[in-house]
Parts: structure tokens; C-alpha cells; sequence
């Protein structure tokens, strides 16, 4: 594989990403030890995305954390484009979104975008883009969120609502700013010159229909931050408080440190919430990039190097058990654990999961009705 450049915009992650980089050069915040603590104080229990900084930057996490303290709520909004089925990337700020809303009882606010997907993507239909927003749903829904919190919004089944407030916004963003932000062009259509301002609508919907200001909080991978800084600029201007954004970092590509998991990163290698055991072992076994060595005899003498393999990288997401990753790290670097035993590990870890979701998925169907906003 050759070595690409590092680009990280919300339709385009390319290169191996240096997070450190993107934190100067999106001008965010470094995740401090004493915000992680009074995350977890308030949760009454730490989390493996937080001690292992996958999530790792934010925007005014601090101030939203003191006005919580001082008695204000603040709602989470998160989101998904559907242009095909949920695979487990997505749902990284989703498992997340749920150890908040359990933590401070928060609204939670979801954005599927039928209509970007649609405007975004050549070859998608509208239909296509709707029935894979209503098929998207289910995986959150699946995840056990509080139905009485927990608003899924369809953009095109929500555009009453939405539309009046996305050309608020709209009329404060300029062709230029967007260009500049978005890497727009004259070959952009003008509809995703538009869609910037219905992403930012969810932002202040909270303090729409509760009628009071209520900060949003964005749990998202750093890739959707310049929605956010636009978002940030002109929200105030209407007299909304500024959203708040967490960002996480990507889950990698199966096939190596470059790019993130990605559907067009090639559909054989990308676990998909719906894929059966045997096919989950299979891409696992196939396509896991192994940080191990050729020969037997050279792995048990020289030992394999986990920091590479893409199994290892994957169980730092979900493997909980801080115990457990060392021991498995420790035990490859030393050559005493194999790869196909690595992958295998990593392979029963996904699949215990994956088959509760599923059972889960097929129950939220008729739940659907309850978290949806309609006009
Ligand atoms: P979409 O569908 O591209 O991505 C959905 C969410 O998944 C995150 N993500 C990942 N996180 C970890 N590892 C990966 N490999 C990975 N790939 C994607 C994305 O950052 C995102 O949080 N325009 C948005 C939809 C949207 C949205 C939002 C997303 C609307 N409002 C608010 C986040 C927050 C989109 O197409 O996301």
C-alpha cells in the first residue's frame, strides 16, 4: 500500500491520521485528565472510550460540563448519513451517546440525512436514501436508548419543522465560507451548498421545542467538525448557545492504519451490523491487517508487533476490559499468542455482540414509531 497524504473532511479520510495535527489544525481542544474525571464522576462509572482517549478532543466540553454542574441540561445530537447499511464504525459515537445519556439523563436528538445522502451520493435514489434512513435507525434503537428521550429525526419526514429553521441559518452562510469550509466548487451542486445549514438545525432544535436555551453536546468522529465550526458561528447570531462537540477518533480500515472503516473503502472488507458469524469470521480471517510474523517459528522467537495489527486496534474499541487488552498485547508482542488466535479473539468479541444486536435490531421495528419526530 503506498503512503498517502492525510485527509480528513466529512466526505474523505485518506492517509494515516494524526490526531495531534488535527487538533492545531481544527483548532480544538486536547480531552484533559480532569474533564475525563468529572465525566466519569457524574456517570458513577469510567468508560474504555475515555481512558483509551478514543475520545480525544472536544470544543467547550468544559463550559457545558460547569453549566451542568450549576443546574442547566443540555441535550446530545449525533448522527448518520445513510448511504447503505450500518457497519461498525458508525456506531462508535452511538455507544457513546448511550453511557451519556444514562450519565446526565439527557435529551438525545439523532440526525438521519436522507437528504444529503441523496444530494451527496450520484448513483442514490430518494427512496433508496429514505428506506436505508428508516433501516439505519434501527441499529440506534437497538442500542437501548430511553424512548422518552430520544428523538430520531428523517430530514425529509421532519422538513416542516426543519426548513424554517435551516433558512435561518442559511442566510448567514455565505457561498464562499462554505467553499472555503467544505471544499465546494462550481461543480458542487447548489443542494449541498444548502445542507451544510439543515446539519446545524439540530443544534438548536432542543432550545426550539423546549422552548429555553439548552446547549447541544455532538459526540462525533473529528471528521464532522467543520459542520461544527460553521455551526458555532452562526447559531449565536440567532441567539442559540454555540454547540458543543466531542470528537472521537476512526475506528481504522480492517485492511491497515490508513483511512478509517469505511463502506467505500471497500465493501468486502467493512463489518456491517447485519452480517452473519461465519461472514464476520471470514473478513476478519481474510482482510485483518496481522502485525504477526511469516513463519511460525519466527513469531514465537521474535514475538508479533500489536501496535500494527488491525485486530489488536479494533479489540482497543471493544474489548472493555483493560486487563484483558493487556494481557493479549503483552502475550503477541511476545510471540506466545498467534495471530489466528488474535483474530479469533477478536472474531468471538464481535460476534457475541453482533448477535445480540441483531435480535435487538429486529425487535426495534416496531418500536420505531416511538422515537421518531414527525411533523
Ligand atoms: P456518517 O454516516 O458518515 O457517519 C456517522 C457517524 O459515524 C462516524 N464515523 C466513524 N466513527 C468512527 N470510526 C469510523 N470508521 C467512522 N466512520 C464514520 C461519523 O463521524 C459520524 O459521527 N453528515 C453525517 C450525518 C450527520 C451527523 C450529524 C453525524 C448529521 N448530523 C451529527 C454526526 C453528528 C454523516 O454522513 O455521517
Amino acid at each position: 500500500m503506498t503512503k498517502e497524504a492525510m485527509t480528513v473532511t466529512p466526505w474523505e479520510v485518506k492517509g494515516i491520521v494524526d490526531y495531534q495535527k488535527l487538533i492545531k489544525e481544527f483548532g480544538t481542544q486536547p480531552l484533559s485528565e480532569d474533564l475525563i474525571k468529572s465525566i466519569e464522576k457524574k456517570a458513577g462509572r469510567s468508560h474504555h472510550f475515555l481512558r483509551r482517549k478514543i475520545f480525544f478532543s472536544h470544543r467547550d466540553l468544559d463550559l457545558l460540563l460547569q453549566e451542568f454542574a450549576a443546574g442547566k441540561e443540555f441535550a446530545l445530537y449525533t448522527g448518520r448519513g445513510p448511504s447503505g447499511k450500518t457497519h461498525l464504525g458508525h456506531m462508535i459515537p452511538w455507544f457513546f451517546c448511550k453511557y451519556l445519556q444514562d450519565a446526565f439523563d439527557a435529551h438525545f436528538y439523532f440526525q438521519i440525512t436522507d437528504d444529503e445522502k441523496f444530494m451527496y451520493q450520484p448513483s442514490l435514489s430518494l427512496e433508496e436514501t429514505n428506506s436505508l434512513a428508516y433501516d439505519n435507525a434501527l441499529d440506534l434503537i437497538a442500542l437501548g436508548f430511553n424512548p422518552k428521550k430520544t428523538h430520531i429525526i428523517i430530514d425529509t419526514e421532519y422538513g416542516k419543522t426543519m426548513y424554517k429553521l435551516a433558512i435561518q441559518i442559511a442566510k448567514k452562510i455565505t457561498a464562499s465560507q462554505a467553499k472555503a469550509v467544505f471544499g465546494f466548487n462550481d461543480t458542487t451542486n447548489i443542494g449541498m451548498y444548502f445542507w451544510p445549514s439543515m446539519q446545524a438545525v439540530p443544534c438548536i432544535l432542543p432550545s426550539v421545542l423546549q422552548k429555553k436555551s439548552i446547549r447541544a453536546l455532538i459526540p462525533a468522529a473529528i471528521d464532522q467538525d467543520p459542520f461544527w465550526r460553521v455551526a458555532r458561528d452562526v447559531v449565536p447570531k440567532l441567539g442559540f448557545p454555540k454547540p458543543a462537540a466531542f470528537h472521537n477518533i476512526f475506528l481504522p480500515s480492517l485492511l491497515g492504519p490508513q483511512g478509517k472503516m469505511s463502506t467505500s473503502e471497500g465493501q468486502h472488507a467493512t463489518i456491517f451490523t447485519t452480517d452473519t458469524p461465519e461472514i464476520v469470521a471470514q473478513k476478519i480471517k481474510k482482510y485483518a491487517f496481522s502485525g504477526g510474523k511469516d513463519t511460525l517459528k519466527e513469531h514465537r522467537e521474535k514475538g508479533g508487533n500489536p501496535d500494527i495489527d488491525m485486530s489488536y486496534r479494533w479489540l482497543t474499541f471493544f474489548e472493555e476490559d483493560d486487563k484483558k487488552l493487556k494481557d493479549i498485547y503483552e502475550n503477541y508482542k511476545s510471540g506466545s499468542l498467534l495471530s489466528g488466535e488474535l483474530k479469533q479473539i477478536l472474531i468471538d468479541k464481535l460476534n457475541i455482540f453482533l448477535t445480540d444486536h441483531q435480535k435487538k435490531r429486529e425487535k426495534a421495528k416496531k418500536d420505531l414509531d416511538k422515537f421518531l419526530l414527525k411533523d
